[in-house]
């Protein structure tokens, strides 16, 4: 497939003799196979994509009813920066809320945003740096890619930060057409949750992680002063790490990322049980916030959350702390 051959971590030509290379590496490693490929490769990454401030009011604003059913209206750009709902402030961080003036019904839908990147990626090293994401009951937010060009879930989801109303742990999950499981052979600092990625719309599980540490979602993430999660996406696999705001290497700051010296991971998803670039390609970086639908609704009550989650989404004081707040998201290639 042609997007395999925007693995680019080898810095090799794009020609068709990129495969065969690749074949070879992997062939003369084939014994030093206790190490994740990417840990054998040499670190050689440039900058593809750059986002802060104002370029995020730039990333398209997705207006339509929600497809995970929330109670949100994801308004479009206008009158999301119109209503503050869009912000970037005198640092250039940029905040993405939901609306805390508007007076709604229970059962109704309150004003939220959700948007996606300009551009589409097969494969890069991502580096999403967060002061701040929404907490609350009745919230559902989440740091994500999906295909842009292939009808769900062919083309795959990758979920980098999700979770629901009072978790304070982050669930990092794939979604994929048939054929992709999760190789459970590589050490991370996360709890499994399940190994099937193969998804359908009354079957979407996936495949995933729920890290161990409660400074990675939500209340906790925000306390410890936010942090960068990380993602390595290239033909060997997926993997993610979380670095807490005091805890995020040099290398990451400095913009020369080096994966091979982050250590054990948060997430990973091997190729091993997945062929990963066919069955993830063409993704768009989304961020959204909903509430209540298909699991912050379901999981209300169990999160320890008061009332009905409509009686919670008709009171505005619920989503004072419902704010992404983004230092920036750079795309490594
Ligand atoms: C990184 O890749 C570029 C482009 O392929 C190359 O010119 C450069 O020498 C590489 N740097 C290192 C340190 O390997
Ligand atoms: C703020 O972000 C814009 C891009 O949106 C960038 O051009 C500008 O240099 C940034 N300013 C600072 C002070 O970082
Ligand atoms: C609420 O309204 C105030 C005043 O118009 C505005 O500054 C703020 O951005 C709005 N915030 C939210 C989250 O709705
Ligand atoms: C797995 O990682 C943990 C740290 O999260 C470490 O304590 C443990 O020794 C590792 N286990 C193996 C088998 O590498
Ligand atoms: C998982 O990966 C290991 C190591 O690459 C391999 O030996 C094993 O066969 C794989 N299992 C599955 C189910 O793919
Ligand atoms: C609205 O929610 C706040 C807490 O977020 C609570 O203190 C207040 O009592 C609620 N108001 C109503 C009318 O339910």
């Amino acid at each position: 497939m042609i997007y395999a051959l925007t693995a680019v971590v080898l810095a090799l030509p794009l020609t068709a003799s990129a495969f065969h290379q690749d074949d070879t590496l992997r062939r003369r490693h084939a014994n030093v196979a206790h190490k994740p490929a990417f840990m054998r490769r040499a670190a050689n990454y440039t900058i593809k994509d750059h986002f802060v401030g104002e370029d995020f009011l730039q990333w398209t604003f997705f207006n339509s009813p929600d497809p995970t059913g929330g109670l949100v209206n994801y308004v479009d750009q206008q009158t999301a920066v119109q209503n503050g709902l869009a912000t970037v402030d005198c640092n250039n961080v940029t905040t993405l809320a939901v609306d805390v003036n508007q007076t709604v019904a229970s059962g109704g839908n309150r004003n939220s945003v959700r948007i996606s990147s300009p551009e589409t990626y097969s494969s890069g090293l991502f580096i999403a740096d967060f002061a701040k994401m929404p907490t609350g009951c009745g919230t559902w937010p989440a740091y994500w890619t999906v295909s842009a060009t292939a009808t769900w879930p062919d083309g795959g989801e990758i979920d980098i930060i999700e979770g629901v109303n009072t978790n304070t742990q982050n669930q990092i999950t794939l979604h994929s057409g048939a054929d992709c499981t999760l190789n459970n052979t590589v050490n991370t600092t996360s709890h499994l949750l399940g190994t099937e990625c193969a998804s359908s719309a009354g079957n979407d599980a996936g495949c995933a992680w729920q890290q161990a540490s409660a400074t990675t979602f939500g209340a906790g993430f925000n306390s410890a002063g936010g942090g960068v999660y990380a993602h390595l996406w290239n033909s060997d696999g997926i993997t993610v790490w979380n670095f807490a705001r005091d805890a995020i290497p040099s290398d990451i700051t400095n913009q020369t990322p080096d994966p091979s010296s982050w250590g054990v991971a948060a997430a990973v998803f091997p190729s091993a049980g997945c062929d990963i670039s066919s069955h993830f390609y063409d993704h768009t970086i989304v961020l959204d916030t909903t509430l209540c639908g298909d699991w912050a609704g379901p999981a209300y009550a169990s999160s320890g959350c008061p009332g009905t989650c409509q009686d919670a989404v008709a009171n505005a004081t619920n989503f004072v702390d419902a704010q992404w707040k983004i230092n920036y998201i750079t795309v490594y290639q």
